[in-house]
């Protein structure tokens, strides 16, 4: 191989380390969701999520008015694509969907505290559940108006 071939080929060779695999989508990092337990981890994390939601005195009259299944679907699409799943969040942006609510920052770290422990309840390590509260965090300026 001449020189130039060889450069020609280093070239491709780097291209393609950066290029993403076939099938993944730009840039993605799935290892957080693969350490929710995919699709039917945060599924069961949800499920876990809303009835402790609806019985926390902390929160709970601010759901008296909302569909909660609906409210759940949307909260599943949302966890699974901010951790790099295969899901499109198809919900409003989280400043018209809570403007009105009048929520405070304890409401948030309730709300937090509470997929915290539902996480924790389908065995998922801590390391994990914190890197997901912290992609979350951004939304807190958003959600809280109180
Ligand atoms: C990490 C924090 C939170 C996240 C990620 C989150 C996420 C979501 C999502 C995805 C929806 C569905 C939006 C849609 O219908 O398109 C929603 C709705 C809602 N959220 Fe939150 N939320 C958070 C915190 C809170 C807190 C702290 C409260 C109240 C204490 C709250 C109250 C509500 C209510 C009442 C609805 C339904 C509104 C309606 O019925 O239209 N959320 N939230």
């Amino acid at each position: 191989m001449n020189d130039r071939m060889t450069l020609a080929a280093a070239a491709l060779l780097s291209l393609s380390l950066l290029a993403p695999a076939p099938g993944a989508s730009a840039g993605a990092d799935d290892g957080l969701y693969r350490d929710l337990g995919g699709k039917q981890g945060i599924r069961n994390i949800v499920a876990t999520l809303i009835p402790m939601v609806l019985a926390d005195a902390r929160i709970k009259d601010s759901f008296a008015d909302s569909d909660m299944q609906h409210v759940g679907k949307r909260l599943e699409e949302q966890l699974c694509a901010l951790a790099g799943g295969p899901c499109t969040y198809g919900g409003e942006p989280m400043k018209e969907s809570h403007g009105g609510l009048k929520i405070t920052n304890a409401q948030f770290n309730a709300l937090t505290e509470d997929l915290q422990l539902a996480m924790e309840q389908h065995g998922v390590a801590n390391a994990a559940g914190n890197r997901l509260v912290a992609k979350l965090a951004p939304m807190q300026r958003e959600i809280v108006t109180k």
